[in-house]
């Protein structure tokens, strides 16, 4: 069988997956059009998440069976397309859920002590001395968490909290009660959730659902002190209106950037910004992680390409 792999991922998939065909991206990401001329006679892909996989793309390629996304996010997936071709679609649940929910940490803990601020600071050679008032921030502790989306990094997350000792609120279409027992989490309204949260960490799913679920009116209701963190996909707020609430300093924003979905230009407004932390869009970003999701793509691509069905079909 003949596999794409549309870029170069940080484990040894050419001999793991020996005795396939393999075309290996390992330049520069392809263009939709290169996507699509790339992917014209094979029978799997093993695509990244800003690889666009739409109707069109899907319609182009004849023997497509399997398309596993590098993700456990498929928004850059036309699912349904798929389903019409029978084209299986599969992403990586599971394998990432304590690294991304460790980089909703991370952030959080980044900004609460300010430390992108101070390592800045400390770098250029500002700290002359200690002082009693340098850079003091918030505690974690005892603070109320609002965690939007409770799906698996959403527990994640409310698992870690509550080893701070935190009061756990979350906003999501189903009630969790497993996971409220083991965190003491408590289901309440957006509104609810929005207004009483110190930190509000975003591990919702992009869809229609959750678009723009984040505007004006939204930080208006939160603390002045509010943080929020965003590890899920950058849609889900309202672009324009989080420029108007960070420039003043309504609220403390964390975001592990896509690029894909905000755009460049409103990205360098942000970086003169002292409250804005950005990564590179790094959740899963931990090397046993990466490679667990590498093995998980070509375990997925050789069972529906014997014909069985793995467990992460979306
Ligand atoms: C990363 O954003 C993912 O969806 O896995
Ligand atoms: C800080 O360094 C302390 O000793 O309290």
């Amino acid at each position: 069988m003949k596999i794409l792999i549309t870029a170069e991922l940080p484990f040894d998939v050419e001999s793991y997956l020996k005795g396939h065909e393999i075309d290996y991206n390992k330049a520069k990401p392809l263009s939709p059009k290169e996507l699509i001329k790339r992917a014209k006679e094979v029978d799997a892909v093993i695509s990244m998440l800003s690889d666009k996989i739409d109707k069109e793309f899907i319609d182009s390629c004849d023997n497509l069976k399997v398309v596993a996304n590098y993700a456990v996010g498929y928004n850059n997936i036309d699912v349904q397309a798929a389903k019409e071709r029978g084209v299986v679609v599969c992403n990586t649940p599971d394998v990432l859920t304590q690294s991304t929910a460790e980089l909703g940490f991370a952030l959080m803990m980044a900004a609460a002590r300010r430390i992108p601020e101070s390592e800045r600071f400390t770098r250029s050679k500002k700290f002359k001395g200690w002082k009693p008032d340098l850079f003091l921030g918030m505690d974690l502790y005892g603070k109320t968490i609002g965690i939007f989306g409770f799906g698996r990094i959403g527990q994640a997350v409310a698992k870690m909290a509550s080893g701070f000792n935190m009061k756990i609120v979350y906003n999501s279409r189903s009630r969790k009660t497993q996971a409220e027992l083991l965190t003491g989490a408590v289901k309440v309204s957006f509104e609810d959730m929005v207004r009483k949260s110190d930190f509000v960490v975003i591990t919702a799913p992009a869809n229609e659902g959750t678009k723009h679920k984040f505007t004006l009116e939204t930080f208006r209701q939160m603390k002045s002190s509010a943080v929020i963190v965003n590890i899920g996909r950058g849609e889900i707020i309202k672009e324009k209106d989080l420029v108007i609430a960070l420039q003043n300093n309504m609220i403390f924003f964390l975001q592990d950037w896509m690029f894909t979905s905000l755009n460049l230009r409103s990205m360098r407004g942000f970086f003169k910004l002292d409250n804005v932390v950005l990564a590179p869009h790094i959740g899963s970003g931990s090397y046993a992680t990466r490679e667990a999701m590498a093995r998980l793509c070509c375990d997925s691509v050789i069972k529906v390409m014997k014909g069985d069905m793995p467990e992460n079909i979306v």
